[in-house]
């Protein structure tokens, strides 16, 4: 059904506004559409208005262990303001503990495969738990971010974990965002303002000068082929990410 769904969708899904976007999640998936939030400004507009639509909608947070204290400061905040309560999911305890004893806190930098290790047991495994028994995700994607991301569409099939996916703000660009966010009074994370267009994990984040690529600062370095952690997996009806 949700298969059919995203088959007769699609194309119509392109051209619709978030509010419709959300609506029509809510009134098709009800209590089974959760929206996967970093806490970016692009997650924080998606937060605002699923909320908005149904105050207790299903927001997950994967709490890699290794977020920055802006992102813990920004979590705090909008919980306080729209009074509600995220899920949020942390990395399998015993894991963590093999793979630092073995390969040290800072893994990430010694290769690749390390780096994808620690980015598997800290976000991958967390994910498939927080999307158990739902039949819709959401996500704050946007084409503008990466040549990857280009090719996505608003509405697809997740082949992976066998749901929707949507990424609602898919065809907004940067300034759209901020005038959502300021015209909305909602909280963004500090570090947007201080040269961090994507936020991901402390250690393999960093800021980057204006005007560069949306995701340089990102594993910035690993050669950009490979700069992906794999929450964002390539289907039939996406892109590779
Ligand atoms: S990533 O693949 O490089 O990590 P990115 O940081 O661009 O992804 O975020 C894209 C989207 O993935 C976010 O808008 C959000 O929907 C989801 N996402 C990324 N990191 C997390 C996280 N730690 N917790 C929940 N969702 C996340
Ligand atoms: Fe680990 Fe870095 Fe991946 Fe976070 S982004 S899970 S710290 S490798």
């Amino acid at each position: 059904m949700a298969n059919t769904f995203v088959s007769e969708k699609q194309a119509c899904f392109e051209t619709l506004d978030l509010t419709s976007i959300v609506t029509q999640l809510l009134e098709v998936f009800g209590e089974d559409v959760v929206l996967a939030s970093s806490l970016s400004m692009e997650d924080q507009v998606l937060t605002y208005e699923l909320l908005k639509q149904q105050p207790n909608a299903s927001i997950f947070v994967l709490d890699t262990g290794r977020l920055h204290q802006e992102t813990y400061d920004v979590m705090q905040e909008t919980m306080s303001k729209y009074n509600f309560s995220y899920q949020v999911y942390f990395p399998d305890q015993l894991a963590i503990q093999k793979m630092v004893a073995e390969k040290g806190p800072n893994l990430f930098y010694e290769s690749i495969e390390n780096r994808k290790q620690c980015c598997q047991l800290r976000k991958i495994e967390p994910l498939s738990r927080a999307l158990e028994g739902k039949k819709a995700w959401m996500t704050g994607l946007r084409s503008e971010q990466s040549v990857t991301r280009h090719q996505l569409s608003v509405l697809n099939w997740d082949d992976q974990y066998d749901m929707v996916k949507v990424n609602p703000l898919l065809h907004w660009t940067t300034t759209a965002v901020w005038e959502f966010i300021e015209s909305h009074d909602i909280p963004y994370n500090r570090l947007h303002k201080k040269g961090f267009p994507s936020i991901g994990c402390a250690p393999c984040t960093r800021a980057v000068p204006d005007g560069d690529d949306f995701r340089s600062g990102r594993w910035w370095w690993e050669d950009p082929k490979q700069r992906e952690c794999g929450l964002h997996v390539g289907s039939k009806k996406e892109g590779k990410e």
